[in-house]
């Protein structure tokens, strides 16, 4: 099997920020209650004028450049998503075609906020048997259009963004070192937006209920992330032959800071080896992975040789994670 690794990183955040004082003017929240219980400071929402794949190829022309690889040289493009541009078809066409690489194929990967791992879990065995030399795996979101601006349980914590990865061979003992994936159905209802799709369509009642909007149980989603994300982590670390002291970098979802600093806490990671950006951007889904990936890689923080461990739990409910040595 070929080894397969990450060739270039990109990303892309809309410009306009909005804090959680202006929330504040929005829905019965604060910004001191919005920073103690999630970290969260402000995120970013895109211009009415632009959408999820906007973003996307956004941040995968600043991958590609980044890999040195052009367009026209891509095997596959995987979109992940859950807030892609139209039910049909696949954003990942938009891309294609936007970008203009005419002999990839594209398709869009729906799994929550695991979706980049899911995606880049899914290029890695088409590198790994040769059939492709060159896949864009992107996590694109933009989530301000599919949240409920008058539910303050939800419109916190999400924000919009892109990030991108150009996936290729990598030399023996580089690049992805071990990764899983995981779901557990039973608890879809935690997180899901009801209407809009085959089992609700869309009509009057349904949009004037709010039903096309995410609809979260979130003391539920809590409990499974912290759990997941320790578990995972610990498989991923065995799975790859590797120590906890061997561990650079945790790259985690960033949905939550408390989330967060529990998985360092049971992994025994000081939070110099965290990578954590959701005070700026809130909760990306699909996205907040690269997007930290990349900030990390642009400011030096990721060496050489480091050992990354990336994990990530969703609606599904999914969760799954890489280890990634650089
Ligand atoms: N401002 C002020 N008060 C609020 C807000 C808000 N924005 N939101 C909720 N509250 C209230 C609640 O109504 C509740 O009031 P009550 O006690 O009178 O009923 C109180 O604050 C406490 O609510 P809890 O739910 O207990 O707060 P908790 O500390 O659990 O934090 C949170 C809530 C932040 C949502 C947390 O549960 C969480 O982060 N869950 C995980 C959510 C997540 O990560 N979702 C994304 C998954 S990824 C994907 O696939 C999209």
């Amino acid at each position: 099997l070929i080894q397969a690794g990450i060739l270039g990183v990109g990303s892309y955040v809309p410009e306009r920020i909005l804090t959680n004082k202006e929330l504040e003017q929005m829905v019965d929240t604060s910004d001191e209650w919005i920073t103690t219980r999630t970290g969260i400071r402000e995120r970013r929402i895109a211009d009415p004028a632009v959408s999820t794949s906007d973003l996307a190829v956004r941040a995968s022309r600043k991958a590609l450049e980044h890999a040195g690889v052009k367009p026209e040289e891509l095997d596959l493009i995987i979109l992940t998503t859950c807030s892609k541009d139209m039910p049909l078809p696949a954003g990942a066409c938009l891309v294609q075609t936007e970008l203009g690489a005419p002999q990839a194929g594209a398709f869009d990967l729906e799994a929550g906020c695991s979706g980049f791992v899911y995606g880049l879990t899914i290029a890695s065995q088409f590198i790994a048997t040769g059939a492709m030399k060159r896949i864009l795996v992107i996590g694109a979101e933009v989530l301000s259009r599919i949240i409920n601006w008058q539910d303050r349980n939800t419109c916190v914590l999400f924000g919009d963004g892109a990030g991108a990865v150009v996936v290729g061979p990598v030399a023996p003992g580089e690049g992805i070192l071990a990764s899983k994936l995981s779901a557990e159905g039973a608890g879809w209802e935690h997180l899901y937006i009801p209407a809009g799709g085959a089992k609700m369509p869309a009509d009057p009642v349904t949009v004037e209920k709010k039903l096309h909007y995410v609809h979260m149980n979130g003391k539920e989603v809590f409990r499974y992330a912290t759990r997941v994300m320790e578990e995972e982590s610990i498989h991923l670390i065995k799975a790859a032959n590797l120590r906890l002291e061997d561990i650079d970098l945790l790259i985690p979802h960033q949905a939550n800071i408390r989330i967060i600093e529990h998985a360092a806490r049971k992994l025994k990671l000081p939070m110099e080896k965290v990578v954590v950006n959701l005070d700026r951007y809130g909760n990306t889904s699909s996205a907040s992975i690269p997007l930290a990936l990349d900030e990390a890689v642009k400011s030096g923080r990721v060496k050489a040789g480091d050992n990354i461990v990336m994990v990530a739990f969703g609606a599904g409910l999914t969760s799954g994670g890489i280890v990634l040595k650089w």
